[in-house]
């Protein structure tokens, strides 16, 4: 992040009085982690706050300050931080044991959940992360098609092994990041987002392509969206190919729908990744999908069809801790009304802060499906009407990442000297904790956050 440490700006300097310990532990963990993160999305210039409890939907550092919290355990926490039932399930498993290196009945009921819920999942294999889960789709796929490729769109985010590494944030150009060989970057076609007439054009042209494998909101949760009419199209091109469909629905997962997107639109995939919402917070994740692709990983299926099976193994996939909080999770999900009334708030506080923005004279919008938020920062200052902002009618050039970093961090400072936490500068999810006293909170920060921001100039 390219910020000016000398610029004078009260906001960092609110910042930095209020989170003073944050600041001492950040400099100790220069010394030991990398930038002093674990995770490249919580870099925050000049340093972000250390987490030390959080009830619902808010969150404390270990300054004492408290925040409504909007990243929500980046996406996982679907029901809000501390559900009751979901610390009951984690606890009463902790008490038996937390790993017995063999099958347990968890992973049974866990997968038997997934597979009433998700309308694709015919079979369950469960992995320890998402970026486990779409690593595991690709080979998956490629095994069962018996071809080496797999188209991929620009900017959309399936985790960090090196088939995905490239092409979304870094290296849109498919160029190799280092340490990831050419070969690999070789074995994935790279797409413009909803250009489904390239998609055709691939497909009909060559005949090494597997798989399509899509972020079924749009890139980066929607960020650029994807409309269901895409995804309808999508899946009637894949098949008139005969390549495979995978959604990544590490995020929209149990969230936009208690099935998924995928039950949400009525788009069935051969294959999905699963995580986040699928663990109630905890690690996991799973690739789910037909029968004849899963079967891949099959002992005597595979014996009888005289193939050479995929091995797959995970010291922690289908964790009894994590299946624990996994199942009562989805239970609260499919048995109650939890994805709507997530996305019934945030479409509240998406109307409140255009609403906002308006008053202000901003010319910025917040947009976004179900219960994520994303904010347009308009770097090339279109004329826009925020409370008419229609990001599936708008451009997709539109959304090129704003490369204003000293104001994108101050804004997130800004939120934050608030009481609010958002995913970076990009946006935030919504819990089915958050409240309507959250949104109204939320709603007030947000003002004052972006006087400050004007105050200092960043606004221009
Ligand atoms: C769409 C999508 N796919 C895959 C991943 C990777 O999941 P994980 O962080 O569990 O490895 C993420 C994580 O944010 C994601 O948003």
């Amino acid at each position: 992040m390219n910020v000016d440490a000398a610029v004078k700006s009260n906001i960092v300097d609110t910042y930095r009085s209020r989170t003073q310990r944050s600041a001492a532990r950040h400099q100790e963990a220069l010394n030991l982690l990398p930038s002093g993160i674990v995770h490249d999305s919580r870099r925050i210039w000049p340093y972000g706050v250390y987490g030390e409890r959080a009830l619902g939907s808010r969150k404390w550092d270990i300054d004492g300050n408290e925040y409504i919290d909007y990243y929500g355990g980046h996406g996982s926490l679907l029901l809000g931080h501390q559900h009751p039932q979901v610390v009951a399930a984690a606890q009463a498993q902790l008490n038996k044991g937390m790993h017995f290196a063999a099958a347990h009945e968890l992973e049974v009921e866990w997968a038997t959940l997934v597979r009433e819920m998700v309308p694709c999942a015919e079979r369950v294999r469960f992995t320890s992360s998402g970026t486990e889960a779409t690593h595991l789709a690709i080979r998956l796929a490629r095994a069962a098609s018996g071809k080496p490729k797999i188209i991929r769109f620009i900017g959309n985010f399936h985790g960090w092994h090196d088939h995905v590494a490239f092409g979304n944030k870094d290296n849109a150009d498919g160029k190799p990041l280092p340490g990831i060989t050419p070969e690999v970057t070789a074995g994935v076609v790279l797409v413009r987002v909803n250009d489904l007439a390239e998609v055709e054009r691939q497909l009909s042209t060559r005949n090494d392509i597997g798989a399509v494998m899509i972020e079924p909101l749009g890139t980066s949760s929607g960020a650029v969206p994807t409309s269901p009419v895409v995804l309808r199209e999508l899946r009637e091109i894949t098949r008139r190919h005969g390549a495979f469909l995978i959604f990544d629905e590490v995020v929209s997962g149990f969230r936009a729908a208690p099935g998924g997107l995928q039950a949400a639109i009525g788009v069935t995939p051969d294959l999905a990744a699963l995580a986040k919402v699928l663990a109630g917070g905890m690690p996991g994740g799973a690739v789910v999908g037909r029968k004849d692709i899963l079967d891949w990983l099959d002992f005597d299926v595979s014996a009888a069809a005289k193939r050479e099976r995929i091995s797959h193994q995970g010291t922690h996939n289908a964790h009894p801790v994590c299946a624990a909080a996994g199942i009562a999770t989805l239970k609260l999900i499919r048995d109650t009304d939890v994805c709507e009334r997530a996305t019934a708030r945030a479409n509240e506080l998406r109307r409140g802060m255009n609403q906002v923005l308006e008053d202000e004279g901003i010319p910025w919008a917040v947009y976004g499906d179900y219960s994520f938020f994303h904010f347009f920062t308009n770097p090339e200052n279109r004329a826009i009407k925020p409370t008419a902002f229609d990001a599936h009618q708008t451009p997709g050039e539109w959304f090129k990442p704003d490369k204003r970093e000293r104001m994108q961090a101050k804004l997130v400072l800004s939120l934050m000297n608030h009481g609010v936490d958002p995913k970076g500068a990009r946006g935030g999810i919504v819990s089915a904790a958050h409240t309507a006293q959250d949104v109204a909170r939320t709603l007030e920060a947000w003002r004052r956050a972006l006087r400050a921001l004007r105050d200092e100039g960043d606004l221009n």
